[in-house]
């Protein structure tokens, strides 16, 4: 439900929702290429939802219909209760999309701007008269959110290590302090321990912001860190949702094969050894 401010701009009021995302019949073409066919899917607001699946199997692609990059060819969209394209008010339609963050697989920032400038895209572009010394303390506070020394504002990406850029990314994710995190692979192409990092600091992240996250990954043993429920795309649809345990207990090959797989096992085993602070016990 949006309110109005005293200046007019209208509030969404995400905690008036059950739900952060509503997805029903969604349909996803590419030339010859069916991705989605009947596509259904409930985010609840507040959940760590984590999404796998083949590649190719339009995990992506999913991404971008829901936060408008991609236009379906059929099906209804509802994020927190508003269905993008029929948001007749054009600032609702803004102040939507203020609400959510985004860190797109391979986490692209822009080369030639700094830590803190990337922070400050999405600033710029939401609050343009925004004074930049309070910009800066944003960008510096965002900084030490995601666990980056405050030395790494004023570096660029290419001065970074690719787990200091992954952190960068999140924080420019986190720069309007969302109510929605899209997480495309966030821990793809780091070493198990930073990847074990980045899934604590996510899990910390959404429980101290009350964060829904919409998490693909691949990575298993974030599946098992950080996820509340896992939702497994295949034939063109999500065709299981819940928790590990709950999908372990179906019969569909494909969440067998990828669960109780040697790297799955490895995964479920790794977790339940797991201590409090995430060392693992022998
Ligand atoms: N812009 C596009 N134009 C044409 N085909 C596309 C486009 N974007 C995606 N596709 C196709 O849609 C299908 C799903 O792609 P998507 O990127 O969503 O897969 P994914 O599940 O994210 O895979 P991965 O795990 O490898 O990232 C693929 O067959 C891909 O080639
Ligand atoms: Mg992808």
């Amino acid at each position: 439900m949006f309110s109005q401010t005293d200046e007019d701009a209208p509030v969404l009021h995400v905690e008036d929702y059950e739900f952060a995302i509503r997805i029903r019949g969604l349909v996803n073409r590419f030339g010859d290429t069916l991705v989605h066919d009947g596509l259904d899917l409930d985010v609840k607001r507040g959940e760590i939802l984590g999404i796998v699946g083949g590649s190719g199997t339009g995990k992506s692609v999913m991404m971008r219909s829901i936060i408008g990059l991609q236009t379906p060819e059929a099906g209804e969209i509802e994020v927190f209760g508003s269905t993008l394209d029929t948001i007749s008010d054009e600032r609702e339609g803004r102040e939507l999309r203020r609400r959510w963050g985004v860190m797109f697989q391979g986490g692209a920032l822009f080369s030639t701007l700094t830590v803190a400038e990337n922070i400050q895209v999405p600033i710029r572009e939401y609050y343009p008269r925004m004074d930049n010394k309070f910009m800066d303390e944003i960008a510096a506070y965002k900084v030490a959110m995601v666990g980056l020394p405050a030395d790494a504002a004023p570096k660029f990406p290419a001065e970074l290590s690719g787990g200091m850029v992954k952190r960068a990314g999140l924080a420019r994710a986190l720069a309007l302090d969302p109510a929605l995190l899209f997480l495309d692979e966030p821990t793809a192409g780091l070493d198990p321990i930073g990847a074990a990092k980045f899934d604590r600091l996510i899990r910390e992240l959404a429980d101290t912001m009350r964060l829904t996250v919409f998490l693909i990954t691949h990575d298993l043993d974030s599946l098992y860190a950080t996820c509340d429920r896992v939702a497994v795309l295949a034939e063109k649809k999500v065709i299981a949702i819940g928790t590990i345990d709950e999908l372990l207990a179906t019969e569909h090959e494909w969440i067998q094969d990828y669960f109780n797989g040697p790297r799955g096992r490895a995964a479920a085993n790794g977790n339940q050894t797991a201590t409090p602070h995430g060392a693992k016990t022998v």
